[in-house]
């Protein structure tokens, strides 16, 4: 699987979510078999680069490469000055988001909403390609089916998307008019995959190595990238990798790897925002560690009121310490895809 001249290690990405797939999070996907990664999305609106927002997003100190960012925005100037702002700071492929359905990047038209006016969106894709391309950072493109039921445009987009040198599309399987209700479907990612001789990454609802599988043979795609499936259980990548290799599952991890895990994440986490917000922005991803855990929703409810690193990281240890003493392994994965964290997205701001 090869993006441009970058060669990666396997098929399996882990998707841009805005707040959680921060560098600690990317990276520590990608240790437990993610092949790729790409940042949460950079505003184009020059005047938030100097925001700390930004810049944390911009920073990708130690982090294995090829290091991709994902830009937003709805002006093809500012958006192809992102992209040589992001190359400046150490970004080798830029990914435009023509994805997300976040309101306030809609209403400033940009995001999925781009997909309504092809022409704008072409105009951003070429200029892009413009900034990126002689200075060998490949551009790749992050979209949905289409904006709603009756304009699925994704193969019309995605074609004069890789006519005008985009080297890579990615498609969640639903309209932008759906946000993140329903579910995804395939059949418009089989027909963008049969259309275009760049690769097509699917994406929407792959929560399991039998959906994984399930989803490659579906839409025939290049890879597969996941997205909430990966909150608390970035071991997924390793899962289906082995799922996919052998046919067989992975046995589940062990507690005392979880924990270890955790822990180390958890102080990477706090390295980059520092102790206050460190530990307020820690407790989502602890929350889904635990959360289908007995005790969990209890521990929860109790991490909310730990408010420095230090209680944090022993009340971690301690919960699975004790879940050590009931069982080795991690229960078999439940699901938990969140309505209210998919409406607290919805409402995010690039
Ligand atoms: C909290 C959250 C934040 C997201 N932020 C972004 C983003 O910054 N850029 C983007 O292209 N998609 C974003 N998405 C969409 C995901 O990349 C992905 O397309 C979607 O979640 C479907 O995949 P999944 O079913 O595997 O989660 C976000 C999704 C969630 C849940």
């Amino acid at each position: 699987m090869k993006i441009g001249s970058f060669e990666l290690p396997n098929h399996l990405f882990v998707a841009p979510m805005a707040g959680v797939t921060d560098r600690p999070f990317r990276q520590l996907c990608k240790a437990l078999g993610a092949g790729y990664a790409v940042s949460e999305m950079v505003t184009s609106r020059k005047d938030l680069w100097n925001s700390l927002k930004t810049s944390r997003r911009a920073n990708h100190e130690g982090e294995a490469g090829p290091i991709a960012v994902q830009i937003a925005g709805t002006d093809a100037a500012m958006m192809a000055e992102a992209a040589a702002y992001n190359i400046d700071r150490g970004a080798q492929i830029i990914d435009i988001n023509m994805g997300c359905p976040a309101k306030k990047v809609c209403n400033k038209w940009a995001g999925s909403a781009l997909m309504q006016d092809e022409a704008l969106a072409l105009q951003i894709v070429e200029a892009v390609v413009a900034a990126c391309v002689p200075r060998g950072v490949p551009v790749t493109l992050k979209m949905r089916t289409g904006w709603c039921q009756t304009h699925k445009n994704a193969v019309a987009l995605a074609r004069a998307a890789e006519s005008a040198g985009v080297q890579m599309v990615t498609v969640h399987g639903r309209t932008r008019e759906q946000g993140y209700g329903g579910q995804a479907e395939y059949d418009t990612i089989a027909a963008v995959k049969a259309a275009l001789r760049i690769p097509v990454v699917a994406n929407g609802d792959i929560t399991s190595p039998e959906k994984a599988r399930e989803v490659l043979r579906r839409t025939g795609a290049d890879a597969l990238m996941i997205g909430r499936a990966a909150q608390g259980r970035p071991w997924i990548f390793r899962e289906i990798a082995h799922f996919l290799a052998t046919g067989e599952p992975l046995a589940p991890p062990l507690v005392v790897e979880v924990q270890r895990l955790l822990l180390e994440h958890l102080q990477d986490h706090y390295a980059l925002y520092g102790e206050y917000t460190g530990v307020r922005s820690a407790r989502k991803h602890i929350g889904w560690y635990v959360k289908a855990l007995p005790g969990g929703e209890a521990f929860r409810a109790h991490m909310n009121t730990l408010e420095d690193c230090r209680t944090q990281v022993q009340a971690v240890a301690d919960f699975f310490d004790e879940l050590g003493v009931r069982m080795d392994r991690m229960p078999a994965a439940v699901m938990h895809t969140s309505d209210t964290q998919d409406e607290e997205h919805m409402e995010l701001a690039a």
